[in-house]
């Protein structure tokens, strides 16, 4: 198949888009590409408007009980100097956020039982009391019954990356955890009406073409709400410190894809991107993102939260962080989202 025939098909066919016919379209041309990313410009601009959705983050602890070789949370990281956010402090944060005009506070952690389902669910509903913002969990695998009393509390979605759709992959890069039972967590969290966020790295060691359109093709089948795709960035603190990183054009043609076989889903402008190129972001806008991230967490944390190095706006004050972002959406002609920026499939 051509690849404009490729091009028409996952805009009239999508459901029916095989995992081959997408390997065929991450293998691209540059030219090919800049058809594809015209596309995926012109399906966000049609179906999820100029708008860019602000989603403020504050990583309120940087410990973990798991050990992913890619994270520099990962437990068996010793020189890491370890933080916990007290509640009081994560709502003045999330305060200090609303008051820049977020309207979406994303709460994030590693994998950390010190904050139980009661302690989070009483700052989930003072936020959500207290501030006119949807909020956001990303706090990695709980048990039902937390995900059930985080979302009475009024969260209204939780990320959950899949990280990748190759289950070998996952175990090989997540020890100890399975793909099954993250696979069931997402489900979870989509059957308690959470508008759910997934998504995977690009360019992680051992990834091939083949796992990319797996990705994608999971992303599409579970018809996320949202799907952070970012690049693999190594981490000299973690066993894969010395892998390569992922590619940034690999990650901007992964994204443009998901804006095709998901039009109506969140993309964010990863800041892993932004990380590794320093256009990332706005070149991530001008391929199908309509997202962005800012770091609102206050700035003696934001050293420590070292998933991997050199982060985009780490040294950023968190209003100034806002700033930036302000400007980079007026420089490509877009403007900021003023609602809370829900899914167009969960209006209320
Ligand atoms: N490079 C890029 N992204 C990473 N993440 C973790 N480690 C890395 C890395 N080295 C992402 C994962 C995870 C989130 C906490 O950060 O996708 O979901
Ligand atoms: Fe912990 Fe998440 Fe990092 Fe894994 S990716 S070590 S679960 S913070």
């Amino acid at each position: 198949m051509g690849f404009e025939t490729l091009l028409k098909k996952i805009n009239d066919e999508r459901e029916k888009l095989s995992k081959e016919d997408l390997v065929a379209i991450l293998w691209a041309s540059p030219m090919e590409k800049e058809m594809l990313y015209k596309q995926a410009n012109a399906v966000r601009s049609r179906v999820m408007g100029d708008e860019v959705h602000l989603r403020g983050i504050i990583e309120f602890s940087n410990h973990c009980t798991e050990n992913c070789l890619y994270c520099g949370l990962r437990k068996g990281n010793r020189i890491l100097s370890r933080y916990r956010m007290e509640p009081g402090e994560i709502l003045e944060a999330a305060r200090e956020a609303a008051k820049w005009g977020l309207k979406t506070i994303v709460l994030q952690s590693g994998q950390d039982p010190y904050y139980t389902g009661e302690i989070l669910s009483r700052l989930v509903f003072e936020i959500k009391s207290r501030l006119d913002v949807a909020v956001t969990l990303s706090l990695g695998i709980r048990s039902r019954e937390d995900l059930m009393q985080l979302k009475k509390a009024g969260a209204d979605r939780y990320l959950m990356k899949h990280e990748t759709a190759d289950p070998e992959l996952f175990a090989a890069m997540r020890p100890g955890t399975t793909f099954k039972d993250r696979l069931n967590c997402i489900h979870t969290l989509k059957e308690l009406g959470y508008q759910v966020g997934s998504g995977n790295m690009v360019g992680l060691p051992g990834q091939t073409t083949a796992t990319l359109a797996r990705d994608l093709i999971l992303l599409r089948d579970l018809d996320v709400e949202m799907a952070g795709i970012g690049p693999f960035v190594p981490n000299p603190a973690t066993p894969l410190g010395g892998s390569p990183a992922g590619s940034v054009d690999v990650t901007l043609t992964v994204l443009a894809v998901a804006r095709l076989l998901l039009p109506m889903a969140h993309l964010p402008a990863t800041t892993a991107l932004e990380t590794m190129h320093k256009q990332g972001r706005r070149l991530a806008l001008e391929c199908g993102a309509n997202v962005i991230m800012p770091n609102v967490t206050p700035l003696k944390y934001r050293r420590d939260y070292a998933i991997y190095p050199n982060k985009a706006g780490c040294k950023l004050e968190p209003r100034d962080s806002v700033i930036e972002i302000r400007r980079l959406v007026e420089n490509v002609g877009r403007r900021i989202g003023e609602g809370y920026g829900h899914s167009p499939k969960f209006p209320g």
